[in-house]
């Protein structure tokens, strides 16, 4: 199995948060501001009624009984402006506070789909430019985690946790405003209890999030777990594995249990806490509130300064508090209930911005791959048409000047040392020398290093010494599209995608008509059987072509290759699995398609490489001998007991 993608040690809820909102304000940034606007607006509908409630006691009701019976009439008609005067401002407020926040509910809604969407895409774009050795270490299912389990968790804070901590902070602030507007002691009261619930959840918070990473962790194992053994029940049904899979998995489902449970009870904790301690400063401030009322305590508030007659603590006020400390707890209960969502996000953000940020592939190349005309005395112009000439487009920054050198095909490979890890080399010494239509062979026992010299031709991985030319140049200084552009290569592992059999041949030149891809498929031979297929060549293929036989597929990604008609081909054990019939007409399909080509063919069926130009046989990373079928028949070494073991085999 390969190691899991290693989290980012230096994990802080605090920097990834920041990130988060920094990356969110700036892809929506006018967005942002209207909904921090709405939310201020709809903070201020949510603690009109408080204020309300200390007018309507004091102005209202207060002043009504006092009226009663006075010369100006009933105290209801004393008092009646005033109260219509506050329900129409406070009408007013609600409907703004109404309006607000069904604007912003609206418009979140869609920040938060674009902005998942966006990530998505960031994620993907910068997927594609990883370098392969990126996919060698790290497991696919975990890779896909965070495609889904990830960004979900993010969804949660974006669309729901974040405003609401928004909404939150700023009525608390405003309602602390009017709480030091009304009375100084009572804030003093509130304060304390607010000093209680920040070091309460800064304790708590930290510990969970410590086991929201590791449930994320937890989750994407299983979930590679599951993918792998989705594309290998094969393999599990045939050595009666179920039973060890199962025993395997649960291992990982016990751990996921574990590290959920841990995290979720850490936070769980924290709303019933918040909640007492919510409570608590109701109390306190009924006491306190009480006491200063009683015995006439001078009451200090920032309304009061300078004018003492305004300084007393009414029973209006007193109230009004009381509703404002309700009120200023429940804010802090909601908090806390988002609390888990927002630590989990935390989580799956730093995993999503792990994989944004891992060093993508390099590509230094400054030579292109043009289109161009050959004049008759040999001079190369560079051409927007097609024209069925390619030509390597090499500008020099020494003089600024642009040499142009014809697309031929030649390869060489002079002392290539290389190795997957940096410990341990798998090619040493390698020189291979392919001129213009050339057919080189590999052949070698398994594991030999056949492949990897493919992989390092194509770029997939860069040599550690050494060099390895291109018509003459460089190959670290040609564009990696270009080079891999001016390659034809069927990979020793077949990759059929979701899509037709034509969408499938056609991936290997996007803008091919139906006849090219018909003649590429008749030059595979694999036009034949596409033909019976159900609905031929616009038959579906889903999971890998399953519903085709191994032959076949190969037979599709040899006509893709054909169809992309590059002037190098890499045939990777591209007749491994057709039958010795198909392959004799496979290989005089091939015959046409190599003419003109340089060719590296890997086979260990050595009928296949006969007629090579050159055979290399490999071992262990070394060529130990080179020549033409012929010659290493003569030579009577290891091609020579491989080719009669093969015979005596056959
Ligand atoms: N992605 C990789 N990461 C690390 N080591 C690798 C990787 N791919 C191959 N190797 C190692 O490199 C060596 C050569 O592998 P390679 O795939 O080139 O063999 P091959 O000659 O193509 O074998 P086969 O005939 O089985 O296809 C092997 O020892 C293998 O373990
Ligand atoms: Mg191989």
């Amino acid at each position: 199995m390969k190691s899991m993608k290693n989290p980012n040690p230096n994990f802080s809820a605090k920097k990834t948060l920041s990130r988060l909102l920094k990356y969110v304000f700036r892809t929506y940034p006018i967005h942002v501001v209207i909904i921090i606007i709405c939310i201020i607006l709809s903070a201020i509908g949510s603690i009109a009624a408080a204020v309300f409630m200390s007018q309507f006691i004091d102005n209202v009701i207060y002043a009504g009984i006092q009226a009663n019976g006075s010369v100006a009439g009933s105290g209801y008609e004393v008092v009646r402006p005033t109260l219509i005067k506050l329900i129409l401002e406070l009408g007013g407020i609600y409907i703004v506070a109404i309006l607000a926040s069904t604007l912003y509910q609206q418009l979140l809604c869609s920040l938060t789909q674009g902005f998942l969407h966006k990530i998505r895409t960031d994620m993907f774009s910068n997927m594609e430019k990883l370098p392969i050795s990126y996919f060698d270490r790290n497991q696919h299912g975990d890779i896909m985690s965070t495609y889904t389990n990830d960004v979900d968790a993010i969804r949660q804070v974006v669309s729901s946790a974040l405003p609401q901590f928004i909404q939150v902070m700023l009525t608390v602030i405003l309602l602390f405003a009017v709480m030091l507007y009304y009375s100084i002691w009572l804030s003093l009261v509130v304060i304390l209890a607010v000093l209680l619930i920040f070091f309460t959840t800064s304790k708590i918070g930290g510990g969970s999030a410590k086991f929201f990473i590791k449930q994320q962790k937890s989750v994407a194992k299983t979930e590679g777990f599951i993918e792998e053994m989705m594309n290998g029940q094969k393999v599990v049904k045939v050595f009666c594995h179920e039973e060890k899979s199962k025993a395997e998995f649960e291992i990982l489902n016990e751990e996921l249990n574990h590290n959920s449970f841990a995290a979720n009870a850490y936070a769980n904790m924290l709303v019933p806490i918040i909640h007492n301690i919510a409570n608590l400063l109701y109390v306190l401030v009924a006491i306190v509130g009480v006491l200063i009322v009683i015995n006439n305590v001078p009451n200090l508030s920032l309304r009061g300064f300078g004018n003492t007659e305004s300084q007393a603590l009414t029973i209006g006020i007193a109230v009004t508090f009381l509703g404002m400390a309700r009120q200023f707890g429940n804010q802090f209960n909601q908090i806390s209930q988002q609390l888990n969502a927002v630590v989990m996000a935390m989580a799956g953000a730093s995993r999503i911005f792990d994989l944004m940020d891992q060093k993508t592939e390099v590509d230094d190349g400054y030579v292109t791959l043009v289109n161009c005309t050959i004049e008759e005395d040999g001079t190369i112009k560079e051409c927007d048409k097609h024209t069925g000439h390619w030509a390597w487009k090499h500008p020099h920054k020494a003089d600024g000047t642009i040499t142009y050198t014809e697309l031929k095909g030649d390869i060489r490979l002079f002392d290539v040392d290389f190795g997957y890890v940096p410990e341990k080399l798998v090619l040493h010494d390698v020189n291979i020398y392919a001129k213009p239509g050339q057919k080189i062979a590999f052949v070698g026992a398994t594991g030999a290093g056949k492949t990897t010299i493919t992989n390092l031709i194509n770029r997939f991985y860069d040599i550690a010494d050494g060099k390895i030319r291109y018509d003459g140049i460089n190959i670290n200084k040609i564009k990696k599209a270009d080079l891999r552009k001016s390659i034809g290569i069927v990979l020793q592992d077949t990759n059929l995608f979701t899509g037709t059999v034509a969408d499938n041949i056609r991936y290997g030149k996007l803008d091919a008509t139906m006849e090219e891809i018909e003649a590429a498929s008749k030059i595979a031979n694999a036009y034949d059987f596409i033909t019976r297929l159900p609905d031929g060549f616009n038959t579906m293929l889903t999971s890998n072509g399953s519903q085709l036989s191994q032959g076949q597929r190969q037979l599709i990604s040899i006509a893709r290759a054909a169809l992309a008609d590059a002037p190098v081909m890499i045939l990777d054990e591209a007749t491994s699995s057709i039958d010795t019939r198909t392959e004799l007409l496979v290989s005089r399909g091939m015959d046409s398609l190599m003419n003109g080509r340089t060719v590296f063919v890997i086979a260990h069926r050595l009928s296949t490489v006969q007629n090579s130009n050159a055979i290399m046989v490999l071992d262990h990373g070394h060529i130990i001998e080179r020549g033409t079928h012929e010659d290493l028949i003569k030579q009577k070494g290891v091609y020579y007991q491989l080719y009669t073991g093969a015979f005596e085999l056959e």
